[in-house]
C-alpha cells in the first residue's frame, strides 16, 4: 500500500492522512472539541476520528462546518471517520444516516464496524450485562456496510478491533473488501501479525491508542512512561509522544492521537521532518508485548460469542 508523504492510499483509491485527531473523551464538551478541531486544522491535521459511541459527532461536525464556512479548509480536503455502534448491527444504513445527521455532513470518508460484537444496549464505561449480548452475524452486518457505500453515504468501509482471522473470514464473502482495520497499536502492542496480513491484502491499518491512552480510564501510562521511549526521545530532542507517533508512521500505519489541548495537538503533528534510527526500531521491537484493552467487557461464558479474551482475539493476544 502506497505511503506518500503524509498520506496513505486506500484500496478504494482515496487518500487517508496519516495523522488523525482522536475524539474519544470521558467528558465531551462542544467548546473543547471546537477549540481542538480549529487548533488541529491550523497546524495541518486533515483527518478526524469519531464514533457514534463517543458523543463527539455533533460537535465535530459543527466545528468542521464552521471551518468550511471560514474557508480554513474545504470538505474535500478532510477525512472523517465514524463507526457503527455495537447496538446497530441490524441496520448500518439507518445508523450512518443518524451519524450524518449528527455530523451535519452528506457523507463520511470511512465507516467502520466498531467491534465484532452485537449488543442490545450499551452505555460507555459501564459493565455490559449478560442479557445484553445478541448473536453476531458479521456477514449480514457487512452487507449493510456495503449498502452504505453503494448509497454514497460513505466513501469507504472497514472494520475495527478485528483480528487477522476475523478479517480473513470477512474477505471470503465481502463484495467490497475492507479498506481499513483500526486497532490498538503502540510500542507495547505492535500488531505484527495483523499488519503482515493487512499489508498482503492491501488493507490499511490505523492505530488507536497510539500513546497507550495515558490518563484515561481505559488506558495506561506504562507506554508513555517506558524508559526506552524516554531515552530515544532525549536522544532526538523530541517528546515521548512524538517518538511513539513517529514509530507508528514508520510502521506504515496512520495514527490517531487524541488531545483537546492546543499545545499537545501541535506537538503530536511535529513528526514528519525527522526519523528514528534502525537501532531505535530494533530496541522498540524487543519491548514486552501486552495489550492494554483486552476487551474483557465483551467476554462471558454464557451469552457472548466469545467465552474468553483469547477467543475474542482468535488467539492473537
Ligand atoms: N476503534 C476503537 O475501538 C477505538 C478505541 C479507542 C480509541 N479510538 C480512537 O483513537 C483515538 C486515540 O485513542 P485514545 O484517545 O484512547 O488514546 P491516545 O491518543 O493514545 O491517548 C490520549 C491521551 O493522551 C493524552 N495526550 C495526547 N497527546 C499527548 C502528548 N503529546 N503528551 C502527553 N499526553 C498526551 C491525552 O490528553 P489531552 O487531551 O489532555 O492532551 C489523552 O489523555 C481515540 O480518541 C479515538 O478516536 C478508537
Amino acid at each position: 500500500m502506497a505511503i506518500v508523504g503524509r498520506i496513505a492510499v486506500l484500496n478504494t483509491g482515496a487518500r487517508i492522512p496519516l495523522i488523525g485527531l482522536g475524539t474519544a473523551a470521558v467528558n465531551q464538551n462542544e467548546k473543547d472539541i471546537k477549540v481542538a478541531v480549529t487548533a488541529a486544522l491550523q497546524v495541518g491535521y486533515k483527518h478526524f476520528d469519531t464514533a457514534r459511541l463517543y458523543g463527539s459527532e455533533h460537535a465535530l461536525g459543527k466545528a468542521l462546518n464552521s471551518a468550511f464556512q471560514n474557508r480554513l479548509v474545504s470538505r474535500e480536503d478532510v477525512f472523517v471517520t465514524t463507526k457503527l455502534k455495537n447496538t446497530e448491527h441490524d441496520d448500518p444504513v439507518a445508523a450512518i444516516k443518524d451519524s450524518l445527521m449528527n455530523l451535519q455532513q452528506e457523507y463520511v470518508d470511512l465507516f467502520l464496524i466498531h467491534w465484532p460484537i452485537k449488543l442490545r444496549t450499551e452505555i460507555p464505561l459501564t459493565p455490559i450485562k449478560e442479557e445484553d449480548f445478541l448473536p453476531l452475524d458479521i456477514r449480514s452486518t457487512w452487507q449493510g456496510m456495503e449498502q452504505c457505500m453503494e448509497m454514497g453515504l460513505t466513501k469507504a468501509i472497514g472494520v475495527s478491533n478485528f483480528s487477522s482471522k476475523k478479517v480473513e473470514d470477512l474477505m471470503k464473502y465481502a463484495k467490497i473488501p475492507p479498506a481499513v482495520d483500526q486497532v490498538e497499536m503502540h510500542p507495547h502492542w505492535q500488531q505484527k501479525k495483523l499488519r503482515d496480513y493487512c499489508n498482503k491484502h492491501n488493507i490499511h491499518v490505523s492505530a488507536w491508542s497510539p500513546l497507550g491512552s495515558p490518563n484515561t480510564p481505559w488506558g495506561s501510562n506504562r507506554v508513555i512512561d517506558n524508559p526506552l521511549i524516554q531515552e530515544i526521545a532525549q536522544k532526538h530532542g523530541k517528546t515521548r509522544a512524538q517518538v511513539m507517533l513517529r514509530w507508528g508512521l514508520e510502521q506504515g500505519v496512520s495514527v490517531l492521537p487524541k488531545s483537546y489541548n492546543a499545545g499537545r495537538i501541535s506537538e503530536n503533528f511535529q513528526v514528519f521532518d525527522w526519523s528514528l534510527t534502525p537501532d531505535d526500531h530494533d530496541k522498540i521491537s524487543k519491548l514486552e508485548q501486552r495489550k492494554i484493552q483486552q476487551g474483557e467487557q465483551f467476554v462471558n461464558s454464557t451469552t457472548s460469542p466469545y467465552k474468553t479474551v483469547e477467543e475474542l482475539w482468535d488467539g492473537e493476544i
